[in-house]
């Protein structure tokens, strides 16, 4: 086997093959004078079964653009398999077409994925997993990074609470919920599709006392995490903390959740950000070792 890694692995891929004891390499990549990507493989491809890290944080294009040069080439160069590690998906929000006219950007991403060469994908935490069910016809697997993220809240947090900040996403509390044996509950969330304005309707909680968890796939504008602590706090919740599996934080987003209120924010390594403390190679690791067996 032989790891490679792109220019957006954030040490996902040296991680890997630190835990694997696989070889290891990474993708050259630079940029014509005009803008254009150039992409080099180094290493012994043939006959490998051949793990390409590439998550597609911002800036996305250009992430996805080599990703998809790395496994046409890996292709080319005569790999015995192609397992495509994408930690970060972007794309996956929009997911539908939520108004007449939008690109369903996620399928497009993911064809491209598959037609490019890929035959097994590995992402986590992606935004709605039947996006893959439906626009994916490779193998893939989507890891949750909900467990490990609740375990490094087991010894912080007294009298827990897990909350997701939407019903869609009640399962990722659940799995953080049975980390930390305790309770767990939702948010009701209301998104404008033409302003993109979060509102998160009130509800009754027992919060009192309580240090809650609010756990989200995402935080890009840091709109919803920033209302559901606030809304926590009214309701006198003890302490607040966030962990999110991707943490974009676009634009002042940070700063935004940092002055909210809130006592820990903790994020996996699939985004480079100053609160990735968890890293989700050990998780992908685990099932490489299973499918490369
Ligand atoms: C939405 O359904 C996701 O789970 C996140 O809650 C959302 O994408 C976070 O976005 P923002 O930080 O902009 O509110």
């Amino acid at each position: 086997m032989i790891v490679i890694a792109g220019p957006a692995s954030n040490g996902i891929g040296f991680r890997l093959s630190k835990i694997l004891k696989a070889e290891y390499t990474r993708a050259v990549t630079k940029f014509f004078p005009d803008g254009e990507t150039y992409v080099k493989i180094e290493g012994e491809i043939e006959g490998r079964d051949a793990v390409i890290v590439q998550s597609l944080y911002p800036p996305q294009d250009r992430h996805y653009l080599q990703l998809l040069f790395m496994i046409d080439t890996v292709r080319d160069l005569g790999a015995k398999s192609i397992v495509a590690v994408v930690p970060y998906m972007a794309y996956a929000r929009q997911d539908k077409r939520f108004l007449p006219g939008e690109a369903i950007s996620i399928k497009t991403i993911l064809k491209g994925i598959e037609h490019a060469g890929a035959e097994y994908l590995i992402t986590v935490d992606i935004h709605n997993e039947k996006s893959l069910e439906e626009w994916l016809n490779i193998k893939y697997v989507n890891l949750s990074a909900a467990p490990i993220l609740a375990k490094y809240f087991e010894r912080r947090m007294r009298n827990p609470l897990i909350l997701a900040p939407d019903r869609g996403a009640l399962n990722r509390a659940r799995e953080a919920a049975d980390v930390l044996n305790c309770e767990y509950d939702f948010l009701e969330k209301y998104r404008d599709r033409n302003t993109g304005e979060v509102t998160i309707k009130p509800k009754k909680l027992k919060v009192k006392g309580k240090d809650v968890l609010i756990i989200d796939d995402v935080i890009s504008t840091g709109g919803t995490v920033v209302l559901a602590t606030k809304e926590l706090l009214r309701l006198n919740a003890d302490k607040v903390y966030i962990a999110c599996t991707h943490p974009l934080f676009a634009g002042n987003s940070y700063e935004k959740v940092l002055s909210s209120g809130v006592e820990e924010i903790v994020a996996t390594d699939t985004i480079p950000s100053p609160v990735s403390y968890v890293s989700v190679a050990p998780l992908i690791a685990e099932y490489l070792k299973n499918i490369l067996k």
